[in-house]
């Protein structure tokens, strides 16, 4: 696990947009695993100003999301396919047939969480993935007791991060318990991870996934299984190593 410290958020974003943009310009039909939650924000618009500034071509790209949140629709404001429609596929000039986000509101959400790890495997398996960091450890919705050769499936949400992401939903509005996940196998499948993980309230988490021991009460930790995985924190994130 190579381990990047940059001095603040702006350069932790601009550091993994470079990786990202990297990838796509050496391979113009890369397949892409996406994140969503803040951190991933700041990278999503340096993509966006290298595709507007035509740098970059997203017509090729095929890209996998992480997550979902189970029982949203796609046009729900606080699903994560909306979530990536407004940060980054609106802006880019990716064919939406080309953008997969795990079915949240599919009739049979196991067919689904089965049917996406064939969709991945059919697009030859995903090149780069992008991963945030959990206050607990978790990567993607891969909650801690996670198995560490866990496939895509429907997780359960703890109460930790139940509360963290309390702040996207309005005080009347329905937030889900459960998600589906792309597994840590299925993560640790990718040809190469990138990690960013930035503030102090990440410090905890970013200590047990790189000097913690591998283990299921870290998801994150599973990274050290992995050759090729970077991690792109700022001091405050670091502030505990
Ligand atoms: C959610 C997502 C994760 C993300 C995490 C951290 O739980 N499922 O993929 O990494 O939030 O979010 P943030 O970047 O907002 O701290």
């Amino acid at each position: 696990m190579q381990v990047v410290i940059k001095p603040n958020a702006a350069a932790v974003a601009e550091y993994g947009a470079a990786i990202f943009i990297r990838q796509i310009t050496q391979k113009p039909n890369s397949v892409l695993g996406l994140a969503t939650g803040s951190t991933p924000v700041a990278l999503y618009q340096q993509l966006i100003n290298a595709y507007q500034n035509r740098k970059l071509s997203f017509s090729q790209i095929k890209t996998f999301n992480l997550d979902e949140y189970l029982g949203l629709a796609a046009e729900h404001p606080q699903s994560y396919r909306y979530f990536m429609q407004q940060q980054l596929f609106n802006h880019l000039d990716i064919k939406p047939e080309n953008t997969a986000v795990p079915a949240g509101s599919a009739a049979d959400p196991l067919k689904a969480c089965q049917d996406y790890e064939q969709q991945i495997l059919n697009a030859g398996g995903i090149d780069l993935q992008l991963l945030g960091l959990g206050r607990n450890g978790h990567i993607g919705f891969n909650e801690p007791s996670s198995g560490l050769r866990s496939r895509t499936r429907i997780k359960t949400l703890t109460k930790e991060t139940i509360a963290d992401n309390a702040r996207f939903f309005s005080a009347d509005e329905y937030q889900p318990h459960l998600s589906i996940t792309m597994g840590i196998g299925t993560i640790l499948d990718a040809r190469k991870v990138v990690l960013l993980a930035t503030g102090e309230s990440k410090a905890a988490a970013v200590t047990a996934m790189i000097e913690g021991p591998l283990s299921a009460s870290c998801p994150a930790s599973a990274l050290q299984l992995h050759q090729n995985a970077v991690v792109v924190l700022d001091e405050a994130a670091a502030s505990q190593l």
